[in-house]
């Protein structure tokens, strides 16, 4: 063994820190059965012949299936994919089964809905201390656009590109920009204000409508939490309720601190189209950080909000 002596742990905590996208790479056994396994080693080796490598651990059941195989197609994950890792990281499983997959010409299993794959011709397989390194030749591949599952820290991530600042919105930058209070006042304002002018298009107050969203998918709820969710006074709060009552959107039942307010289905429906409305401004308003980018977006205001609800 070398010196100085690495503790396993810690060497594994930090190359961890090392984020790579997640692969299953595939191929077929002697009897036909199709064989996988989830690896985050894969990498690009050389452009001419083009090259690719991962390693598989020994202790795999699967290793010595590898280290035999001619050939192997490896299957870069999207980043809605972490049930597929998962399921092809535990050992031994019948990994396929309900899974969609086609095989190839060389019998090797080609999982469908992938973002990328890469069909190998062994290359070479060398030992490398505890995995074999297989080295594949690519032979052919096919690609979509979308967004790749991160692996890194030990955990599942997405990876959203970081866009290069404006240089022409950048003049005019003051301190203030590094305010979150700032960046939170001015994404609300120019947000709902596009957002309000539609709902104020459909008859209903600011109030009503976050009142009937609050409420929305018969969830009920106190009087108290509502006033939280609408920033509606306490005191306006029950005019507001009788009124909402009277129009049929919603019933209150029992008294004071024991109230519970639920929508009515023609509460329900006043709002339907608006949740959809919203969630098409909301994606224009985001534009290229996507859908991960609001969960992250929005992981981040809840937890703002939990630290600062009092
Ligand atoms: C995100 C992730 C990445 C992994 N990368 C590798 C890898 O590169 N090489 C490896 O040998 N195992 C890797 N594993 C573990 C294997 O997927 C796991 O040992 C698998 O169960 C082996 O299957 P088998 O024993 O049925 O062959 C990884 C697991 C996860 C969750």
């Amino acid at each position: 063994m070398s010196q100085p002596q690495i503790d396993p742990r810690a060497l594994r905590d930090a190359l961890s820190s090392f984020a790579t996208g997640v692969t299953i790479v595939t191929t077929v056994d002697e009897s036909g059965e199709p064989v996988g396994m989830t690896a985050s080693s894969f990498n690009s080796v050389s452009m001419d012949p083009p090259l690719i490598l991962w390693s598989v651990t020994k202790t795999a059941l699967s290793a010595p299936i590898f280290q035999k195989a001619d050939h192997f197609a490896v299957h870069v994950l999207a980043a809605d994919q972490m049930a597929l890792s998962n399921r092809f990281a535990r050992s031994g499983e019948d990994k396929f089964k309900d899974v969609d997959y086609a095989t190839d010409a060389n019998g090797v299993p080609n999982i469908a809905g992938v973002l990328t794959r890469f069909d190998c011709k062994t290359w070479s397989v060398y030992e490398g201390g505890d995995h074999w390194i297989i080295v594949g030749e690519v032979q052919n591949m096919e690609t979509q656009k979308g967004e790749g599952l991160v692996f890194s820290g030990g955990s599942y991530a997405t990876a959203a590109s970081i866009q290069p600042p404006n240089p022409e919105s950048q003049t005019d930058e003051g301190p203030i920009e590094e305010l979150l209070i700032y960046n939170l006042a001015r994404a609300y304002v120019q947000v709902s204000r596009r957002f309000h002018a539609s709902v104020e298009e459909t008859g209903l107050s600011i109030a009503q409508w976050r009142t009937l969203a609050s409420l929305h998918g018969g969830k009920a709820r106190s009087v108290p939490d509502l006033v939280a969710r609408t920033f509606v006074s306490p005191k306006k709060m029950n005019h507001l309720l009788s009124q909402m009552q009277e129009a049929g959107w919603l019933t209150v039942t029992g008294q004071n601190a024991e109230a519970v307010v639920k929508s009515t289905p023609k509460g329900e429906a006043q709002v339907e189209h608006l949740f959809e409305l919203g969630a098409q401004q909301e994606a224009e308003a985001l534009g290229s950080a996507g859908k991960s980018g609001q969960d992250r977006l929005i992981g981040l205001l809840r937890q703002v909000i939990e630290n600062t609800n009092s």
